[in-house]
């Protein structure tokens, strides 16, 4: 044993009271273990030591060590802890007496203690924690805590090491007050971007045997420096957009990253500051990095985009990258039409091809979206032609007619061939100017129109209408009388049309009994140049009035002569004397007469016919009747108001000639006229045989007009005066009675059911013929003349009208 080796004794020589015995041992002895044999380095024998109760004494209040008296030894009572017992001081040693009775010694006992390394070095903390800038330069300290041994030379603390050792190096220093100092040194740039934390190990050894140790964490956390710029993920990132897309449409999300931390590494992103007018488009979100769309974008004025993005970290490191922005087209131009020039009006006889208007035609979109085709409305005679691909012209491509269209709206209707497509349109109005290539149209073929007889001239009696379907001057229409004559006088002595208004007026007073139509042509005109005109056809009929009164035609009334019928006595009942003859130049009801007897010197022996005139007997005449009978008829019309006339009739009752003379004297003389006798009687014995020829003519013309018809055909010279007539309405065709005398000249016949509705239709195509015989007579001068009117479309309605006309020149 090592302390076995170190026992000594330090000194013996104190005298009989006093001896004095060193030990040395190690501590941490266990317990009975022997320090040192006492009784024998202090020369004394168990026995002195039983006897005199040996015994040790300390003033320590421990008692470390005991003494054995039986082996005379001592020995370790408690176990002795250098450290406790001395701490750092050294040397560490115990101090009892032995002390003996009888005889009373004291003997000094000092134990050095002697140190063994049972401690090891010891830091009063784990771990150390530091926080170092990754900014922090080579060679900066940090002072470490030192660890503690409380074993002492050797055994106590010698060095320290550091592991690793890559970045810091471990420095101890010496102080002049003996203290220690540890710190690390900081070698090598740090870099919280490859390493953040650091752990190392501090290991504090000392020199004993076997070596302790003792060790301690230091934990380096590397505080971050903004020493690194954000960095894009691509320099250029690339996208596309329809130039119609929305408002905050996401285009791309612009990415960059800092190696940095904390804030160093916060990334903001914005549109760079060169970009100004892109921020009215763009916007960058500046946390993510989303590139959204807050403007309108258009094709039209930009394709395409360059938005630098600066992006930043709170350290204001920054790095800048770019968004390219392909704006792709999208069909949202309709076609523009302008007009470069047009015209409002176009002539209707231009010809086919005649451009109208040119266009120009553009559409700002590209491609199909771009591509524009124009059509004009439908039905409309003009086409759309490109004369390159923006011009186009519209032309006529058909005539044109103002009179059926005076103007067109022409719609131009562009699209283009985008999907969908995109079109619009203009509608020009043009206006077809009029040519005069219409003349005036009268409302009818033909016109008709009566007016009664009688009429004041000037008075209208008709307006004739003619439209001209072209414009304005063109169709400003007078009209115009066409010069004619009717029976030889000129058109403009009858009728005069008002030029503007077309109305036709009377210029004379018209008289039934010399005309009863007449017919003339009117010429309308319209105001073009050159003008056109049409012709109409007016036919005029007079109606008749009821102006003339019946004429008696027989017997004939003279004031200078006198006429009587003769009757022989012997007539019979029925008898007939004569017969009136009037006539009414009038026509229909007013020419229809009638007879009645006004005054008679014997009623009771005479009738008239009302409806024929004829004077017939009602009696046997007698002897006692007077030879000289006056009658008086009235011949009466049926006009409204009726007109008449009356005539007064002689008849002789007598049955020889010279009978009648010697009454006749009395006629004669009460007309106060005293004539030659003998020249009365030639003159009418003249008379009688006269129109007893004409008579015959007469009959024998009726005769002859049956058999031929319409072959002969005499015309009036008409130049001498003449009074036409129609005669009443007989209807003695073929009658019972004959007249006696020769003195009937004049003979009519109808067939027809009802003489009222004898007047003539002149809307049918009816062809006359007239009959009329002239016999140049020195006195006497009849005329006879013969009408017939056949209308060919009815045969109920054929007609023969027998109308002797006839003048009677009684004065010579
Ligand atoms: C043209 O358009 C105008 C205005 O819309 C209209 O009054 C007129 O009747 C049209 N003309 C034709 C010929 O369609
Ligand atoms: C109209 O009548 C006149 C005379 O009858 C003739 O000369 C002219 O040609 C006619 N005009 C027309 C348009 O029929």
């Amino acid at each position: 044993m090592a302390w076995q080796v170190l026992l000594f004794i330090s000194a013996m020589s104190l005298g009989l009271a006093l001896g004095q015995v060193s030990y040395s041992i190690p501590e941490e002895m266990p317990k009975g273990s022997v320090v040192g044999n006492i009784a024998q380095d202090l020369g004394l024998d168990l026995k002195r030591l039983k006897s005199g109760k040996a015994r040790i004494y300390t003033d320590q209040s421990t008692e470390y060590i005991e003494l054995n008296r039986d082996r005379g030894v001592l020995a370790i009572k408690e176990r002795i802890d250098r450290e406790a017992l001395c701490g750092q001081t050294t040397p560490c040693a115990l101090h009892f007496q032995v002390i003996l009775e009888k005889p009373m010694e004291l003997y000094r006992v000092t134990v050095e203690i002697t140190d063994i390394n049972d401690n090891p070095p010891s830091f009063t903390v784990d771990e150390m924690k530091f926080e170092i800038s990754e900014l922090a330069n080579a060679g900066a300290r940090f002072v470490l805590e030192t660890a503690v041994d409380n074993d002492v030379g050797i055994n106590g603390l010698q060095s320290y090491s550091l592991q690793p050792a890559e970045h810091f190096a471990l420095k101890t220093q010496n102080l002049a007050d003996g203290r220690k100092t540890v710190e690390i040194v900081l070698q090598k740039q740090l870099d919280r971007e490859q390493q953040e934390h650091m752990s190392l190990l501090l290991t504090a050894l000392d020199g004993g045997e076997p070596q302790m140790s003792g060790t301690m964490a230091i934990l380096i956390t590397i505080i971050d420096a903004n020493d690194n710029a954000p960095v894009c993920s691509q320099p250029i990132y690339k996208t596309s957009v329809k130039e119609n897309a929305p408002k905050s449409t996401l285009l791309t999300r612009v990415s960059a990253s800092d190696a940095d931390q904390g804030t160093n590494g916060i990334v903001t992103y914005a549109l760079s500051s060169t970009a100004k007018a892109l921020s009215e488009i763009f916007q960058i979100n500046s946390k993510d990095g989303a590139l959204t769309l807050i403007g309108q974008l258009d094709f039209e004025k930009n394709k395409e985009y360059e938005i630098p993005v600066q992006v930043k970290d709170q350290g204001g490191l920054s790095d800048t990258c770019k968004v390219i922005v392909d704006v792709t087209d999208v069909n949202d131009n309709s076609p523009m039409i302008s007009i470069i020039s047009e015209s409002n009006e176009i002539s209707e006889n231009s010809e086919i091809g005649t451009v109208v208007t040119m266009l120009n035609i553009k559409d700002a979109d590209t491609a199909e979206n771009g591509n524009v085709n124009c059509v004009l409305n439908e039905n409309i005679p003009f086409a759309i032609k490109a004369s390159s691909n923006v011009f186009y012209s519209i032309s006529t491509d058909d005539v044109l007619d103002r009179e059926q269209d005076s103007s067109y709206n022409i719609t131009v209707t562009c699209s283009d061939e985008g999907t969908p497509s995109l079109s619009s349109s203009v509608t020009l109005s043009l206006k077809i100017s009029d040519v005069n290539d219409n003349p005036p149209v009268f409302s009818s073929a033909k016109y008709y129109a009566s007016v009664l007889e009688n009429n004041a001239p000037g008075v209208s009696i008709f307006r004739i209408q003619a439209k001209d379907a072209d414009w304005n001057q063109n169709a400003r229409v007078s009209y115009i009388l066409e010069d004619s004559t009717v029976n030889g006088v000129r058109i403009s002595s009858y009728v005069s049309v008002s030029a503007d208004s077309g109305v036709i007026n009377a210029v004379s007073s018209f008289d039934f009994e010399q005309i009863k139509n007449f017919k003339f042509q009117v010429k309308a005109q319209d105001g073009g140049s050159p003008p056109l005109s049409s012709n109409v056809t007016v036919r005029i009929n007079i109606q008749d009035q009821n102006d003339n009164a019946p004429q008696v035609l027989y017997p004939v009334q003279t004031s200078s002569s006198v006429v009587a019928e003769m009757v022989p006595r012997s007539a019979d009942i029925g008898y007939l004397v004569t017969k009136v003859v009037a006539v009414d130049v009038d026509s229909g009801q007013n020419a229809w007469l009638s007879y009645k007897l006004q005054k008679a010197t014997d009623r009771a022996l005479f009738e008239v016919g009302a409806q024929n005139g004829e004077i017939r007997t009602i009696r046997q005449v007698t002897d006692k009747d007077a030879v000289k009978q006056k009658l008086t008829v009235v011949v009466e019309d049926n006009g409204q108001p009726s007109r008449s006339a009356t005539v007064n009739v002689n008849v002789a009752l007598a049955d020889s000639f010279p009978e009648v003379l010697s009454e006749f004297t009395d006629f004669t003389h009460d007309k106060e006229y005293n004539d030659n006798l003998t020249f009365y009687l030639v003159l009418a014995l003249a008379v009688v045989s006269f129109l007893f020829i004409v008579s015959l003519i007469a009959i024998l013309s009726v005769k002859c007009y049956r058999w031929k018809q319409e072959r002969m055909f005499y015309k009036s010279n008409g130049n001498l005066p003449v009074i036409p007539y129609y005669p009443p309405l007989y209807a003695d065709v073929g009658g019972t009675g004959t007249l006696p005398h020769p003195q009937v000249f004049n003979y009519d016949a109808y067939r027809t059911v009802d003489s009222r509705t004898s007047d003539v239709k002149y809307d049918r195509t009816c062809s006359r013929s007239i009959v009329s015989l002239d016999t140049p007579g020195t006195a006497t001068l009849p005329h006879f003349r013969t009408e017939k009117l056949i209308c060919d479309d009815s045969t109920e309605q054929v007609r023969l009208y027998l109308h002797t006309l006839s003048y009677i020149a009684s004065e010579m």
